[in-house]
């Protein structure tokens, strides 16, 4: 069993390499890929860098190069419902694009020929990392549910508020998951995906993210990992 560590932040994957004893660098794509073990499990950490396209790129590697059977994502994720508070971590059930429109061809969100605008992470795999959240943070407030992703950093009120008129099951905003929910979807491999909230997607979303990203985010992502993999 080979599972991939994904984080959209260098923090995030340095917390997590920290953990390797033996990890390896493989150059693809313009990436660094670092293949090693965790509590004798092979792993593939890698740092998918920001945004959709970014992401399909990522998971086609680790998937095509990387022979990896499970991908598991780690990061940060802006606030939408109310209640998802900066600190609270959300473990993602299913992913939507938010900017995906195709109308009139297609329904507003839904993909085009994929006859649907949600892709859900893997069920089982989720569990696992739900209990690997509640065994690393206790105290921390989880939620589960919907995750939208987009190729845009939410960070204005009235853009967070637009977005959660159009969506209101969305709890959290952000701009990988759904990519790897639909190259995971394409080649019927287990994915999940936890992100930790660093910001309310509103006008103090960039000064929230950026402390944030220092003090917590790399922290909860190593503990969730390596909880993880303890099984
Ligand atoms: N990731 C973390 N915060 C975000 C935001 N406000 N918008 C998009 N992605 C994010």
């Amino acid at each position: 069993m080979r599972t991939a560590i994904v984080s959209a932040m260098q923090e995030e994957l340095s917390a997590v390499l920290a953990l390797l004893p033996d990890e390896q660098k493989q150059a693809v794509g313009g990436r660094d890929y670092w293949v090693g073990h965790l509590h004798g499990q092979e792993v593939v950490a890698v740092l998918s860098r920001i945004g959709k396209v970014a992401a399909a790129t990522t998971a086609t590697a680790l998937i095509e190069r990387f022979g990896v059977d499970r991908i598991v994502f780690t990061g940060v994720a802006g606030g939408l419902a109310p209640g998802v508070n900066r600190g609270d971590v959300v473990i993602a059930r299913s992913f939507l694009q938010h900017d995906l429109d195709a109308s009139p061809l297609f329904p507003r969100y839904e993909v085009p020929l994929y006859g649907t605008a949600q892709f859900d992470t893997d069920p089982a795999l989720t569990e696992q990392l739900a209990a690997a959240v509640r065994k690393a943070l206790h105290g921390t407030h989880v939620h589960s549910g919907l995750v939208v992703s987009g190729d845009r950093f939410v960070a204005s009120a009235l853009e967070s508020q637009a977005l959660q008129r159009a969506l209101p099951e969305a709890l959290a905003v952000e701009m990988e998951g759904a990519a790897f929910a639909q190259v995971c979807r394409d080649y019927g491999l287990p994915f999940a995906a936890v992100r930790t909230v660093s910001d309310r997607a509103d006008d103090e979303a960039h000064g929230d993210f950026l402390s944030f990203i220092d003090q917590v985010a790399s922290r909860h992502s190593a503990a969730i990992v390596k909880a993880l993999l303890e099984g």
